[in-house]
């Protein structure tokens, strides 16, 4: 599949549940504090799931990645400006960056998979945040098509951290949901 068809792909899951627990956590690591951080990206919920579920297990710092004009909440109208930032390699203004980077050994870097890549903020996050000898372990949401190039735009984003395998999963239930009300609404209009 093309990395432009891919990106038409509808997709995405909102495990709400403890989804709006947690906001983001931009605290700083304090002496003798967790040297873990917790660094995600989430728009319909998939990855925070697994960010907070990190966060509360490894009782690592949490830190969200947001962009400092948020994404559309329409679903079609993410895609089209993704599609677009994508192409046109924008990396977009990050709303915060992690305090204190430096007292953090490990990041585990969560993101959803956009257009067959990482999201574009997340080139932004890497760009603003020196990871050196850091070790990653990307933690990655996708809707069943893979991890396309994400893990070849870590290496080249971040060249001198230790990036670990991935953990990914399959997450698809914003798709799923659309699919089933157009069903639906089909049935309807046909009754
Ligand atoms: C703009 C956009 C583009 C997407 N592109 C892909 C893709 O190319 N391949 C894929 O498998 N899933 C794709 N997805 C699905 C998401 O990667 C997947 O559902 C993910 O779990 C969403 O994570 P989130 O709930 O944390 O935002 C896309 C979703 C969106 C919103």
């Amino acid at each position: 599949m093309s990395r432009r068809a891919a990106l038409s792909v509808p997709a995405a899951l909102a495990l709400a549940a403890g989804a709006s627990a947690c906001s983001a956590h931009d605290r700083p690591a304090p002496a003798g504090a967790s040297s873990t951080l917790v660094a995600y990206f989430t728009r319909s919920g998939n990855t925070r799931v697994i960010a907070v579920q990190l966060h509360r297990e490894l009782k690592a710092d949490l830190f969200e990645i947001q962009a400092a004009t948020p994404y559309p909440e329409d679903y079609e109208q993410t895609v089209e400006q993704a599609r677009q930032e994508r192409d046109a390699g924008v990396r977009p203004l990050l709303k915060a960056t992690v305090p204190n980077l430096s007292g953090y050994d490990t990041v585990f870097l969560c993101f959803p998979i956009w257009g067959e890549t990482a999201p574009p903020i997340i080139r932004s996050f890497l760009a603003a945040h020196d990871l050196s000898g850091k070790t990653i372990r990307p933690v990655i949401t996708h809707g069943g098509y893979g991890l396309g190039d994400s893990l070849a735009v870590l290496r080249r984003h971040a060249p001198s951290a230790r990036l670990e395998p991935a953990f990914s999963m399959e997450a698809d239930q914003e798709r799923r949901t659309m699919t089933q009300v157009r069903e639906w609404l089909g049935a309807i209009a046909r009754a």
